[in-house]
């Protein structure tokens, strides 16, 4: 496993629009769920179909249905939540666990405060969401919580990364894989990524 970057023009485009510092809390919000829609039609594509016979008005046809593992959509609270809705318009049966978590301003880490997750966590495909991987401290740690509780298959679905965090989860938990759409620079020294967007919690819920 490792990490993919998934290149699209669409989302591209988004992209460059939330980074922009002008753009406001409505329109971020709203483009952050499209590019999580964007993304996760690309991060189910293994997903394992099986044939049905149905009919149309018409006739006897062979569709597919989804055989395989169901999906758990796991967002870190509380930037997260901005991807939620995104994934659910494309996965509406979903089911969406959440984990708490803020970085200690003084030590960076990562402190979680909530966590709820479907019961069964061992046989879902579950997909951890959060738009910023800078150090990651926070996704490290929401991988080892859904692990203590049983999960055995799971991706991570990041818009921005960093490649020190990057590296940092792959070596911490080489069996996930990361989707991101895009990889920058460097963190600054107060373990932000550069270039960036800022802080994606205060520009997706206004506050700040
Ligand atoms: C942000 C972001 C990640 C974390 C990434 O959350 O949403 O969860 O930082 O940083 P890391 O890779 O260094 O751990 P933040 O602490 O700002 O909390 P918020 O979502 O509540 O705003
Ligand atoms: N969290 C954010 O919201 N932005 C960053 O650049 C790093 C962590």
């Amino acid at each position: 496993m490792g990490y993919t970057i998934i290149k699209h023009p669409l989302i591209d485009h988004k992209m460059t629009i939330i980074r922009k510092k002008e753009t406001s809390s409505m329109e971020f919000r709203q483009i952050v769920n499209e590019i999580a829609t964007l993304m996760g039609y690309e991060v189910t594509r293994d997903l394992e179909t099986e044939d049905i016979e149905i009919e149309t008005p018409i006739g006897k046809a062979i569709g597919k249905r989804i055989s395989g593992k169901k999906i758990g959509i796991v967002p870190i609270l509380r930037a997260g939540l901005g991807m939620v809705e995104g994934l659910l318009t494309i996965m509406p049966a979903a089911r969406v666990g959440h984990i708490g978590m803020y970085r200690d301003p003084e030590t960076l880490k990562p402190v979680t405060y909530y966590s709820k997750l479907p019961k069964d966590v061992a046989s879902r495909q579950m997909i951890i969401v959060d738009p910023m991987l800078a150090t990651g401290g926070s996704l490290i740690e929401a991988i080892d919580e859904l692990k203590r509780n049983g999960a055995k298959n799971i991706k991570s679905i990041n818009l921005l990364a960093a490649p020190e965090g990057l590296k940092a989860v792959q070596e911490a938990h080489p069996d996930v894989e990361i989707y991101i759409a895009a990889l920058d620079e460097k963190l600054n020294e107060d373990k932000y990524i550069v270039p960036g967007l800022g802080d994606a919690g205060d520009r997706l819920f206004g506050t700040k």
